[in-house]
């Protein structure tokens, strides 16, 4: 059986570095669910259409870093049909053998409810927002914004909002270097048998 790990949280809590370096460690592949919205809200036209016809090859495209494209994502993604149409990618990317690491929103309460590991990984969103601001060479004000007003409409939403499973892990990496965080989330999949 395939062993599965959930990583869900708001934007730019380190979800996606922990999320990379579990897969490394165990030898798992990763699959950064984000870019699924930001490919679908950077395509533009009709997101239901875009998300029904996504290929591989969207999801390379180079603009889907940036702030407007997050933004962009966090509106399709709260389009119900926008999300059924993509739930069986990933669902089918879960059941990669060995195992599978799916970093987002949604993924330990409706993707991925039976995953053997979920946490979810928070900061404070001063220190998201001036992590985000270092990574992209931004103002941190501006992007701290930003962040709020996406984790506002993230969690707001009717369909799969953000938030904890009942059953995750809490990671609050505020005060932690990337490498505790990552201890700790190793030790955590490791005890229940990564
Ligand atoms: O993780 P990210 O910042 O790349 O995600 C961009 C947006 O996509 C986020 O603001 C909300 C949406 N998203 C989602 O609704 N569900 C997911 N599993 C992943 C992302």
């Amino acid at each position: 059986m395939p062993f599965t790990i959930a990583i869900d949280g708001p934007a730019a809590a380190g979800k996606g570095t922990i999320a990379r370096a579990l897969a490394r460690h165990f030898g798992f592949a990763h699959l950064d669910t984000g870019l699924l919205y930001r490919a679908v809200g950077a395509i533009g036209g009709d997101p239901v259409a875009a998300a029904r016809g996504l290929s591989p090859a969207d999801l390379e495209r180079d603009d889907l870093r940036s702030s407007e494209a997050g933004q962009a994502a966090s509106r399709v993604a709260a389009i119900p049909e926008v999300r059924t149409a993509l739930v069986e990618f990933q669902r089918r990317f879960a059941r990669a053998e060995p195992g599978a690491v799916l970093d987002g929103r949604d993924i330990g309460t409706v993707i991925c409810p039976e995953a053997e590991v979920k946490l979810y990984v928070t900061a404070s969103d001063i220190v998201r927002a001036r992590r985000r601001a270092l990574e992209l060479a931004a103002d941190e004000a501006l992007i701290l914004a930003e962040l709020r007003e996406r984790d506002a409409r993230d969690a707001a939403r009717d369909v799969a909002p953000l938030r904890p499973a009942t059953d995750a892990i809490l990671l609050d990496t505020s005060d932690l270097s990337i490498e505790d965080a990552l201890a700790r989330a190793i030790d955590y999949a490791k005890a229940v048998g990564a």
